[in-house]
């Protein structure tokens, strides 16, 4: 028998600094998805995820907590691992890098980077950012604190060891360059060549000896290894590299497929492979920097407390549901925005309407007409009938071409393109119709036919994404797990007429929008009360007047920081999906045209009417996307009043016909 072709795919390793948020759990439904496609189409898959246990932030949370580091992560990781077992993830490997074995290899991989030279001992004296574990240069730091995550750095003096990233440069860059592949999206290979190698690397710190939760250096024991070092191994220690047994590193690697988020493909695609080239090993095939999720209006945090927690959204509207949500809503390589109402709104229209209705429609049809047994096809085909079944047949080519780009929103889309054919059809053949005329038997029976095993193709292929579902919808049309359900022989017609087919409960029951947000609020609200009501009491008013504060004066250089400009209006739209955004079009005098989106439109019902006028807006402000928008910079308002009260005027030049682009000062 002819050998599978194997495929290596990982997630990252997740910290388990904090619970894990939505955010999280799309990169791993996503390798997920890859994972079972893969397997579904004949490869011997290896897909791997796990834990990022070491390092300062993690010392320093159990300290806080009063456990050892290794009570705290071993809860946490529980954690996990139930949170991956609800949400059926169908990982080969969880790695653990506390796990024996990874400590082992990594002290091996360390000595031997050491031992060869390409590890050497110095001192290092510079910036830390410890949520991250990343090390800056002054000049890469914006505002002063750290480029990936916008918190403080810290200042560090020890004396490390450093590996030589420097030595290796060279082959790297030529690397990226000759293998197009290698990082994905492109804009992420151009980013990491521009940003990284192309000013020069500098040899990176890979010890430290302020703290102790890190794996040992064997040689020298006051130092631990860095964090990127010990979880970058991770991708082949699980498989036994360095290890008595390296059978599974023989068969899977090099990776397929790195799968990692877009703040982290510098440390895969610089780090990893100029230790893999030390070590005399191969690159992995692909890295590929997915986007984020995003909550409307910022990132995801956990302190968004149940709106992000996975576990409460599954709870709430199945595990499906929310895995179509992910793979479906944020377009790959891209950052895509979480919000209730996109979820529900998917929920609702696709899984309830399209596929859940469709489903529903046939059997109860089938039952209707053929009392539950499946007529065959004897009806000679029109038109529709051969549009649908090219359709359908085209469907696993389609789905192929997607998954082999990554491109997940598209494979769905295509199969969901399949079920939109599908209700269209009926509409147009109109079985109801047909059912009352006893000489369109066997048409009837062909169009109900047809319609079962256009379902059974998008079940087949529906199954990597909603592997809860897709055993639900065959059980209805009465096809058990075996030749029919699998996607390398999917060949239409194979649907043995006179299966019988039975109505079960709805695959996705509809939502009601108007409650359900309703619900959400009063939920929101009732737990912000809780929050409040477990907060320490404020402080009890003095008795005495106080003499107001003297205000908190600012030097010259710090509001010279801050660049005003006056600005002319040249166009001004309310924001689609947003109540409030105003989406301001602005000359500042540069050229080229400025996007603010300001929060005022309550304030001014006819937008229209500020077209010519000139504002001021402060335009060095981060720039910031809202709504999918990018708005950069914030426009000057005076407000006055509170509550029902509140008027609030934006602010302007006394002189109207002044020239927009004039700074203000
Ligand atoms: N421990 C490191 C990875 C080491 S891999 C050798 C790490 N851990 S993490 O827990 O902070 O993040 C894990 C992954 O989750 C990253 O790929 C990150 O991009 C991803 N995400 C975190 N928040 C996310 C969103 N809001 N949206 C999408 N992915 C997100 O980094």
């Amino acid at each position: 028998m002819e050998e599978k072709k194997t495929y290596y795919i990982t997630t990252p390793i997740y910290y388990p600094s904090d619970k894990l948020h939505i955010g999280h759990a799309y990169c791993t439904v996503a390798a997920d998805a890859i994972a079972r496609y893969k397997r579904m189409t004949g490869y011997d898959v290896y897909f791997l995820t796990g834990s990022d246990e070491h390092g300062q932030k993690i010392e320093r949370k159990a300290k806080e907590k009063g456990v050892t580091p290794q009570q705290y992560v071993d809860e946490i990781v529980a954690s996990f691992k139930s949170l991956w077992k609800l949400m059926h993830i169908s990982n080969d490997g969880f790695i653990r890098t506390t796990d024996d074995y990874h400590v082992k290899a990594v002290q091996k991989i360390f000595k031997k980077l050491y031992d060869q030279g390409d590890i050497y001992k110095s001192s290092y004296e510079g910036l830390y950012c410890t949520p991250c574990e990343s090390f800056w240069l002054e000049r890469q730091l914006v505002d002063g604190c750290c480029p990936d995550c916008g918190r403080p750095v810290e200042k560090v003096k020890e004396e490390s060891y450093f590996f030589r990233l420097s030595k290796y440069a060279d082959r790297l860059i030529d690397h990226i360059k000759t293998h197009p592949e290698f990082i994905q999206p492109v804009s992420r290979a151009n980013e990491m060549l521009q940003n990284f190698l192309l000013p020069g690397l500098e040899d990176l710190c890979v010890s430290r000896t302020s703290f102790k939760w890190g794996i040992p250096v064997t040689f020298d024991e006051k130092h631990v290894v860095y964090v990127w070092l010990d979880a970058l191994s991770n991708y082949i220690t699980k498989l036994g590299f360095y290890s008595e047994d390296d059978s599974l590193y023989k068969k899977y690697w090099p990776a397929d497929l790195h799968l990692v988020g877009k703040e982290i493909v510098r440390f895969h695609t610089i780090i990893w492979p100029i230790m893999l080239m030390a070590l005399g090993e191969p690159l992995p095939k692909q890295v590929f920097g997915h986007g984020w999720l995003v909550l409307d209006g910022g990132k995801m945090s956990k302190s968004k407390g149940n709106v992000v927690d996975p576990v409460k959204l599954c709870e709430r509207y199945g595990v499906d549901a929310i895995r179509y949500f992910l793979l479906r809503e944020v377009p790959f390589g891209s950052d895509g925005v979480f919000s209730n109402e996109a979820l529900i709104y998917r929920i609702n229209s696709d899984l309830a309407n399209d596929l859940g209705n469709l489903l529903s429609r046939t059997v109860s049809m089938t039952e209707k007409y053929f009392g539950g047994i499946l007529p065959a096809p004897t009806a000679s085909l029109g038109e529709e009938d051969d549009a649908l079944l090219a359709q359908a047949r085209a469907l696993p080519a389609k789905v192929e071409e997607c998954m082999n780009k990554l491109l997940l929103p598209e494979a769905l889309e295509a199969i969901f393109s399949l079920v939109g054919a599908c209700n269209k059809y009926i509409d147009v053949t109109m079985p109801w119709v047909l059912a009352k005329d006893e000489g369109k038997k066997a048409r009837l029976g062909t169009v109900l036919y047809n319609l079962a095993e256009c379902l059974r193709f998008a079940g087949v292929m529906l199954q990597p994404y909603l592997p809860e579902t897709a055993p639900r919808l065959f059980a209805q049309l009465g096809i058990e797990a075996g030749p029919l359900t699998e996607a390398l022989s999917l060949r239409f017609g194979d649907l043995p007429a006179g299966t019988r087919l039975e109505k079960g409960p709805a695959l996705f029951p509809r939502i009601d929008v108007k409650a359900e947000l309703a619900a959400l609020e009063a939920e929101t609200l009732a737990a912000q009360a809780a929050q409040e009501a477990k907060a320490p009491a404020a402080p009890a008013a003095p008795e005495t007047p106080v003499a107001p504060e003297a205000p908190a004066y600012i030097e010259f250089p710090e509001f010279e920081k801050v660049q005003l400009r006056v600005c002319r209006v040249v166009d001004c739209q309310p924001v689609k999906k947003s109540d409030k955004l105003l989406n301001f079009t602005l000359d500042d005098g540069s050229g080229t045209p400025r996007t603010i989106l300001s929060g005022i439109r309550k304030w001014y019902a006819d937008p229209a009417a500020l077209i010519g006028k000139n504002v001021i807006a402060v335009i060095n402000l981060k720039p910031r996307k809202m709504c999918g928008i990018e708005s950069q910079g914030m426009i000057l308002s005076a407000i006055t009043g509170e509550g029902e009260g509140e008027t609030l005027s934006l602010l302007t030049t006394l002189d109207a016909a002044f020239p927009g682009g004039s700074e203000v000062g």
